[in-house]
């Protein structure tokens, strides 16, 4: 029997899940056991898992949990403790890719003989990731784009209010669409258009859903994809675009899609929304902005000799803005793989993960020595 242990989340803001009430459900009936911990930031309320028949405890008790069990969680553990880890924990936890603070938790894993099947990494054999939140990044990440050109014109010269969390994507859709409403009729009665780059992705498609729910017409949504980049930027087109939502999985040195300077020329762009957040990279091909935005501060102004007001929002945790549908999407592309828990040592996506996990304590290992 796999028994699942899904912990209480503790990154401020984070309100997404890995397991939802409705794939705890799936599971129990497959027999798997699970204990969640009560969560006051959860999007699903605990009574959603109890009453699938999910065993409740408080916050924080995994560490107390059975050493058979998988603890299940989405983002970091709480930083600041030192003790060994001895379970199985299924989590991104953000130290495959030597960033800041690896070795600590790498090295706390293998001193309580623990291990990390990090979410980050389970990879079918052809190499795709099996759960992955890009689609609604993409989604929140338009909306952002276009409430952001809406408040251009609703409340000019005035910096983007922060966002909360909204509880399902029709109040999302709702309220941009009633701020599209009023910003439209400012604007002559013409809707804005919205230019995706890397549309045949997740959060391209996310991006272009996102559009087409808030009544921008086809003809006003502009799909690139690598086809129409494959010339090399600068791409004078993106200016002409009132919303730019870049989207691309920047994997190689590319062109800028346009540089700073041609951006005090002619140019409709007022609101560029950079999911894809390559924003420290030295290859960014949006080169004119350089910092992340958050929910609570969403945009950056860029300066520009072009009296058209320009934002950025780069924020790099889009998903958040929808807590409950991002999550049941994960959690839905999640389950096969979990299902194949039962038979972990016979799947192949299991053990490489796994084996990644060895091969990084390894590295660990080896800068101490
Ligand atoms: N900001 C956030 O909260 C957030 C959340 C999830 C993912 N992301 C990031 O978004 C990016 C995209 O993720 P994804 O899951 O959609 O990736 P994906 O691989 O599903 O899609 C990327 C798309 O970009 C296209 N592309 C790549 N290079 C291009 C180019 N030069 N010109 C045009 N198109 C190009 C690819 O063909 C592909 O269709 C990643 O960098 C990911 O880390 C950000």
């Amino acid at each position: 029997m796999v028994y699942l242990w899904l912990r209480a989340e503790t990154k401020p803001m984070e309100h997404r899940a890995a397991l939802t009430p409705s794939t705890c459900k799936t599971l129990l009936d497959r027999g798997f056991k699970i204990t969640v911990e009560r969560s006051p930031e959860r999007i699903f309320d605990d009574e959603e898992y109890a009453k699938v028949g999910c065993h409740m405890v408080p916050i924080g008790e995994w560490r107390k949990a059975p050493r058979n069990a998988y603890i299940v969680g989405l983002k970091e553990l709480p930083e600041g403790e030192t003790d060994p880890l001895e379970h199985t924990h299924i989590f991104f936890a953000h130290c495959f890719k030597n960033q800041g603070g690896w070795t600590d938790i790498l090295g706390r894993f293998d001193a309580g003989k623990g291990t990390i099947l990090d979410l980050e990494f389970l990879n079918d054999d052809q190499g795709r990731r099996v759960a992955a939140f890009g689609y609604h990044a993409g989604f929140a990440g338009a909306a952002i784009g276009v409430d952001n050109w809406c408040h251009q014109k609703l409340n000019p010269g005035q910096p983007l209010p922060g966002y909360k969390p909204f509880p399902n994507e029709g109040q999302l859709i709702s309220y941009i669409k009633e701020r599209l409403g009023r910003a439209v009729a400012l604007n002559g009665g013409e809707l804005p258009e919205v230019m995706v780059m890397g549309a045949l992705g997740r959060c391209g498609r996310g991006a272009t859903d996102l559009a087409r729910a808030v009544g921008i017409p086809e003809e006003k949504i502009i799909s690139w994809d690598l086809n129409e980049t494959k010339a090399g930027g600068p791409f004078p087109r993106i200016l002409q675009a009132e919303i730019f939502v870049n989207c691309i999985y920047l994997n190689q040195p590319i062109p800028p899609f346009f540089t700073k300077e041609m951006l005090d020329g002619e140019r409709k762009l007022s609101a560029i929304v950079d999911v894809s957040c390559d924003t420290t990279n030295p290859h960014n091909p949006i080169p004119v902005y350089s910092i992340n935005t958050t929910f609570e501060s969403p945009v950056v102004a860029v300066p520009s000799k072009n009296p058209l007001p320009l934002d950025v929002c780069s924020i790099d945790h889009l998903p958040t803005l929808l807590p409950r549908e991002s999550s049941e999407a994960f959690s839905r592309d999640l389950l096969p793989t979990i299902i194949n828990l039962e038979k972990r040592h016979e799947s192949a996506v299991w053990n490489r993960a796994e084996a990644l996990f060895h091969q990084k304590v390894q590295a660990m290992r080896d800068l101490a020595i």
